[in-house]
This record gives structure tokens, C-alpha cells and sequence, in this order.
């Protein structure tokens, strides 16, 4: 079989406040599980992504705690590496927007949009401040509302009566909420990208054909949206000065805008990913190569930016880095399997009122897996969702220790007991067991096309009830009672259900990746499933930063049941889960509401 490339790439997280579980379920743990259970399958994967670092989002958050954009930018950062560490995310490259690398990738597809005919100039009016001495983006005004008089009105939004607003300019005496000092309107040029040109040129053909394959809400808002905002010129420069140039003279005062720039991360990700590994041009494979599909893995809020503007940028900028060669463009994205929303205990999660489970700290009281099983079983794939702590131990106790669990290690104490941990050998397969055996066989097309598909939640409850399968193999066979009369019966029964639990091993493997290890060990197997993460300070010619990198030369996982060989010694049987106590719940409740 040929390999294919999969490009997996997962939303840039802005560099402003720490990973919830909503985040982790709506893109960053649907992207590992899709990368995991690829790499199993012998699949070229590559997964990039980074911290957000330019936009507003990141100045506001510096202002607020009176810290430098850099400093701030690079603390959350870190404790995204520590969390997706903690959590398995097997990146081959996280990285952040704010690298030499990706200033020059995202300066290259402005140059090569505006080389093609696809940027136009405009004069747009926006808010000055002539005491600061610099245009202010609306987030940073505030003024009279219009329609209801409330005196603190945002520039882009009245909190008082919902009333949006086209632009900070409808505001009456607007002021800046930096020194309260009072604006003016003033001219300002900027580049639109011109995307009725573009919609021309491939985009409207290329998004109404071959996607049956998406999601229904993702196509439905993406028609949606078009239908609603129309394909028309959208600014792709903004007057700030942290960001990343605009590389044309006279825009020296500008920068690209975060949400232009932010997503031509994938690329200039894949690119350093390739630099770094002293393979400059491996990138190509995922970008040109033929055999290749490309998944991008975000929350619903971002569908617009990576099924409209981000095909667009691509279908505009041509053949970029393939010039002279064969003139190739770009593969646009094979599919866009937004996640939708996450909720907690019935309520919208936020920062500001502490309502969720910020990972960074939850990972210092809970196993990965048991988070991953319960964010993958509750996963908003098609509709919003919700967190319960006490759902999450019930969970954990009734299917992940109970069901999967149990089985796994009732079997290897059983082995330890009455073989001394060593595998026994069966007489000859009856039609029970063949029938047993052949339902975990299918179980990879099965399971797999459901990953394959990104019904995540659909691939582990299947994987679930192959699961409770054996458990009904093992009861009606029942070895501890056949052990007193007939050890070879028992033994044989034990040797079905270990191949049975292999097999489960690896079909649960890319949810959960380190109890399969511990599984894998304890089958007496060697090497590892997958390979190692690892954090590394990269360094360029002006600035280091730190990143999250993957390395999967060791790994020895393969999409398939492996066979444990009668006669071989197993190590000490331990479980694999640990039951919680419905205190758990109350005490993660309480920690809510200080
Ligand atoms: N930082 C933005 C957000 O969190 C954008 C994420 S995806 C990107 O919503 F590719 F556009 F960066
Ligand atoms: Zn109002």
C-alpha cells in the first residue's frame, strides 16, 4: 500500500490565556487522535501548529497585567508545551508566529497575493488618538452607544443594549480607554484582498465541489456565510506596530492582520519543521505531494478563516515556492472537521469568571488518559456539548475501570496466577473463539474508517463494545471457575482473551496512548507504540524560542492485532486505571466556585 501524507494541522491557540478542556476537545485532542491513529497505519504525518502571538487579543491581555507583549506571549506559551506534553499531543512541530521563519513565509504569500493581482489599496477611516499619536484598534475605544446613551460602549459592541457596531466610528464622543483622552476620525490605507477576484479564479468552484465529505454544520455555515456576508474585499493590513510587517514601502507603521498571517502558520510551520530537521524541502510532500490529504482541526468560531479565506490566500498565491519547478499551487484543505462548543456542568466556560478545567493545573490531580477518554466520549463533534465532574468519574469508573480496564487486567492476573505469567497454550480454536478473534479482526476497517471519517466519539464506542465482547467471552468461559477442574481449559480461554486484549490495545491506542504503552509493556512487548516528544529551545539568527517537537523513528505501533506468543514470560500484572471516588467530582466542584 502506498503511504499517504497527511497534514494535520490544529488551531494556533492566541498567546493569552491558559488551555480549558474545551479548547483541548474542540481541536487540539481530535488533531493527535487523527495523527496517532495515521501514524499507526504506517501513514507520512505531519502535525504543526503554534502559539498566536500577534493581535490584539495578546496587547490587551500585556496592558491588563503591565507586561511586556513578549513576555507575556512567550509565559503562556510555555505553559501550552507543558500542557500538551502533559497530555501526549504528539506535534511534530508547535511553534509560535512570531519567528524570523514565519514573518518571512507570511511577508512571501502577501508579496506573491499582491505580485498576482489580488490586493487593492483602500482608504478606510479609523480612530486616532492624537496624544498617543497612532491609530487605535476598536478594542481599545470606547465612547457614548447611539442607541441607548450607556457611556461605556466598546468599539465594537454596546454591553449595555447588544447594539454592534460596523466600526468604532459610530460611537459619540468616543475616547481611548488607554488615558481616556478623546479620538478623532482619520484617513487610513490599507490592502484588501480581493476576493471576488479569487472567487473567480477557483475558490466558488473549489468549494462547491467533492464535499460530501464534511461535516453538515461546517458546509451549512460556510454556504451560509457566503450567502450572508457575501465574497467581498476584506482589509488584510491593520495600523498596529506588534506584528508582522508589511512588506511594501510606505506601510511602515502597519502590520498584517493576526487573522491574515495566523493561519499561513500551517505552512511556514511545516517549513521550519523541515529547516530544523535538515530537510529543507520535505515540507513539499504534504504541500504538493499528490498523495496527500490535509485536515485542519478548530472550533467552530474559526470555520470562516480556514474554508474561505485561508483556500483563498492559497488559490491566490499561485504557484509560491513551486515557481520554475512545475508551477504547482498549494493543496488546499482536504477537510475542515471544526469541533463545536464545550460547556461546563450547563454553563459557557470562561477565564474571567474561573469557570472550567484549566489543564496546566488539572494534569497535577488527573491521568491523561481518563481526560482524553472522557473529552473524546463528550466531544462536540456535531453539536455542542458538556463537562460534568461527576459524569467524568462515573465515566471513568463504569466504562474506562469497569468495562475496558477490568478486562485487561483481570486477564493478566489470571495468567499470573494459575501459569505464572507465562502465555498458555490453547488446544485447537473452537468456532467461539474464531468468531471472537475475527470481531477484533474487523474491528480495524471498522474502527479505523471511523477515525479515519474523524467520528472520534463513534471510533470509541465501537471500540467500547469489542471491549464489552470480550468481557462476555471471558465470563462465559469463566478460567477462575475452569482453573479448579480442567487448567488447560482455563488456559485456553486466557490465551483468546490475551489476543483479544492486544488487539483492544492497539484499536484504543490513539485515545489513549499511554495506558496502551503500559499495556504493551505489561503483553511483554517490545519498544514503544508511537515515538517521543520532546521540547527543544530552537534558535534563528535574532530570536530562540521554545518548542514542542515529535520524533517517531523508534515507534514500533502498527494498525493491527499482534499476536503473544504461547510460552512467553509476562511481567507483574497492574492495573491500568484507577477507580475515583465520587468525592472527586464534589472537591474539583468546589475549587470552581473559589
Ligand atoms: N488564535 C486564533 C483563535 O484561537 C486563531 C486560531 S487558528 C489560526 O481563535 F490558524 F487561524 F490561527
Ligand atoms: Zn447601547
Amino acid at each position: 500500500m502506498t503511504k499517504e501524507n497527511i497534514l494535520v494541522s490544529v488551531a494556533w491557540p492566541y498567546a493569552n490565556a491558559d488551555i480549558h478542556q474545551g479548547n483541548v476537545t474542540g481541536s487540539y485532542l481530535p488533531a493527535d487522535i487523527y495523527a496517532r491513529y495515521h501514524r499507526l497505519l504506517g501513514n507520512n504525518v505531519l502535525m504543526v501548529s503554534g502559539s498566536d502571538s500577534h493581535g490584539t487579543p495578546v496587547t490587551v491581555k500585556a496592558d491588563e497585567l503591565g507586561k511586556s507583549i513578549a513576555e507575556v506571549a512567550g509565559g503562556y506559551h510555555d505553559r501550552f508545551l507543558t500542557v500538551f506534553e502533559g497530555l501526549g499531543l504528539t506535534y511534530d512541530l508547535f511553534t509560535t508566529t512570531d519567528t524570523e521563519n514565519h514573518h518571512k513565509v507570511a511577508q512571501d504569500m502577501f508579496t506573491a497575493l499582491l505580485d498576482n493581482g489580488y490586493l487593492y489599496t483602500k482608504v478606510t477611516k479609523q480612530m486616532y488618538s492624537p496624544a498617543a499619536n497612532r491609530f487605535l484598534p476598536d478594542r481599545y475605544v470606547e465612547g457614548t452607544c447611539p442607541n441607548c446613551g450607556y457611556e461605556r460602549a466598546r468599539g465594537d459592541q454596546c454591553d449595555n443594549c447588544n447594539t454592534l457596531f460596523e466600526s468604532a466610528a459610530e460611537l459619540v464622543n468616543p475616547r481611548s480607554k488607554i488615558d481616556d483622552s478623546a479620538l478623532e476620525m482619520r484617513d487610513t490605507e490599507h490592502f484588501f484582498v480581493d476576493l471576488p477576484a479569487i472567487a473567480k479564479d477557483g475558490l466558488e468552484e473549489w468549494i462547491q465541489t467533492d464535499k460530501e465529505h464534511w461535516r453538515p454544520h461546517v458546509l451549512n455555515f460556510t454556504q451560509k456565510w457566503i450567502l450572508d456576508e457575501g465574497l467581498i474585499g476584506r482589509a488584510v493590513t491593520r495600523d498596529m506596530d506588534w506584528g508582522v510587517d508589511v512588506p511594501v514601502e510606505g506601510y511602515e507603521s502597519k502590520v498584517l492582520y493576526v487573522w491574515f498571517e495566523a493561519v499561513i502558520g500551517y505552512l511556514s510551520a511545516s517549513i521550519e519543521w523541515a529547516k530544523n530537521n535538515g530537510t529543507p524541502d520535505k515540507w513539499k510532500e504534504w504541500w504538493f505531494g499528490e498523495n496527500s490529504r490535509s485536515f485542519y482541526f478548530i472550533g467552530k468560531d474559526n470555520i470562516p478563516f480556514h474554508t474561505i479565506f485561508w483556500p483563498a490566500y492559497l488559490l491566490g498565491t499561485k504557484s509560491l515556492y513551486d515557481e520554475g519547478n512545475e508551477n504547482r499551487t498549494l493543496n488546499l484543505p482536504y477537510d475542515v472537521p471544526a469541533n463545536q462548543f464545550m460547556n461546563m456542568e450547563g454553563r459557557k466556560i470562561s477565564g474571567s469568571q474561573n469557570w472550567g478545567v484549566w489543564i496546566v493545573d488539572a494534569l497535577e490531580r488527573h491521568d491523561p488518559d481518563p481526560l482524553r477518554y472522557y473529552l473524546t466520549a463528550v466531544m462536540p463533534e456535531s453539536r455542542d456539548s458538556d463537562w460534568s465532574w461527576s459524569e467524568y468519574v462515573t465515566r471513568n469508573n463504569s466504562e474506562l475501570v469497569a468495562n475496558w480496564g477490568n478486562l485487561a487486567n483481570r486477564t493478566l492476573k489470571m495468567i499470573g496466577r494459575y501459569f505464572d505469567g507465562v502465555v498458555p497454550q490453547p488446544s485447537e480454536l473452537t468456532e467461539r473463539d474464531t468468531t471472537l478473534l475475527a470481531a477484533l479482526d474487523a474491528g480495524f476497517a471498522e474502527v479505523g474508517a471511523l477515525y479515519d471519517a474523524c467520528k472520534f466519539r463513534a471510533a470509541l464506542q465501537e471500540t467500547m463494545k469489542l471491549s464489552s465482547l470480550v468481557n462476555q467471552y471471558l465470563e462465559e468461559t469463566s478460567p477462575w471457575k475452569t482453573a479448579k477442574v480442567d487448567v488447560n481449559e482455563a488456559g485456553h480461554a486466557l490465551y483468546v482473551t490475551l489476543q483479544a486484549v492486544s488487539a483492544l490495545k492497539t484499536l484504543f491506542a490513539p485515545v489513549l496512548p499511554f495506558t496502551s504503552q503500559r499495556l504493551h509493556e505489561l503483553l511483554g512487548e517490545e519498544g514503544t507504540l508511537f515515538g517521543s516528544q520532546q521540547i527543544v529551545e530552537y534558535g534563528e539568527e535574532t530570536r530562540s524560542h521554545r518548542g514542542m517537537t515529535y520524533d517517531g523513528s523508534s515507534a514500533v505501533g502498527v494498525w493491527a492485532r499482534s499476536e503473544i506468543p504461547v510460552g512467553r514470560q509476562l511481567p507483574k500484572a497492574k492495573p491500568l486505571f484507577k477507580k475515583l471516588d465520587p468525592s472527586v467530582a464534589e472537591e474539583e466542584l468546589a475549587r470552581l466556585s473559589q
